[in-house]
């Protein structure tokens, strides 16, 4: 989706959140908690242990576009990032995603899910995951690149509230144009009346 040499930002803005929280104060709700993705299925953060078939699922589904491993690596380890991968029942990994969040903006590094796998709900899933893990690095913003002949993707993309706001042409190795794609965050991460 976007180059992993993307620019690394201020400071991390993700990150462990406090053991100990302060007093909360007694209109404060929290967030709410994350629905699980779609039934047979689980998910966790990605380990560095998973990334063989990660970068195995890349280089298929990302022919034109793939990450070198050595670039998925610093990805997966720089500290704005938050990757999740998606297991089956026997514990395959059939799907995984990852975000970055700088400052106010989030953007949807990667997406992917086992073509075996389509259809049954984990792109919405780990796209929603993102939204929220964005959300509470403080993002108001989420943004995301497709590229312009993949329409089931940005079709994903437009029924969350995606709207097409550039398009950068022959973006791609192969020649193809990037449809820039944004997302106001702040309607369910705002402040609640
Ligand atoms: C794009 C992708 C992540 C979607 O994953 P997914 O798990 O199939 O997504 P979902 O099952 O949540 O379906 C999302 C939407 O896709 C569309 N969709 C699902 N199955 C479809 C099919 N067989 N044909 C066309 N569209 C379909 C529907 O609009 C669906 O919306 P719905 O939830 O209202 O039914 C997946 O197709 C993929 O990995 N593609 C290859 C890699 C890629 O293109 N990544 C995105 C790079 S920007």
């Amino acid at each position: 989706m976007s180059p992993a040499d993307s620019p690394g930002g201020p400071p991390p803005s993700i990150g462990p959140r406090p053991s100990a929280a302060p007093a909360a104060s007694p209109a404060s709700t929290g967030p709410s908690p994350e629905p699980p993705p779609p039934a047979g299925y689980a998910a966790r953060p990605l380990e560095l242990a998973d990334l063989e078939a990660v970068h195995r699922f890349e280089l298929r589904l990302f022919p034109a576009d793939a990450w070198p491993l050595e670039m998925f690596l610093a990805e997966v380890r720089h500290p704005t990032r938050r990757y999740t991968v998606v297991l089956d029942e026997a514990g395959v990994v059939v799907g995984y995603a990852g975000m970055m969040a700088v400052a106010e903006t989030g953007d949807v590094q990667t997406i992917a899910v086992d073509p075996g796998h389509e259809g049954r709900g984990l792109g919405r899933w780990l796209m929603e995951r993102m939204h929220r893990q964005a959300r509470e690095a403080g993002a108001g913003t989420m943004m995301l690149e497709v590229r312009a002949d993949n329409p089931r993707a940005a079709g994903l993309y437009e029924s969350l509230g995606y709207a097409r706001i550039h398009l950068r042409p022959r973006y791609y190795q192969d020649g193809v144009d990037a449809v820039i794609m944004s997302k106001d965050l702040t309607p369910e991460g705002g402040p609640r009346p």
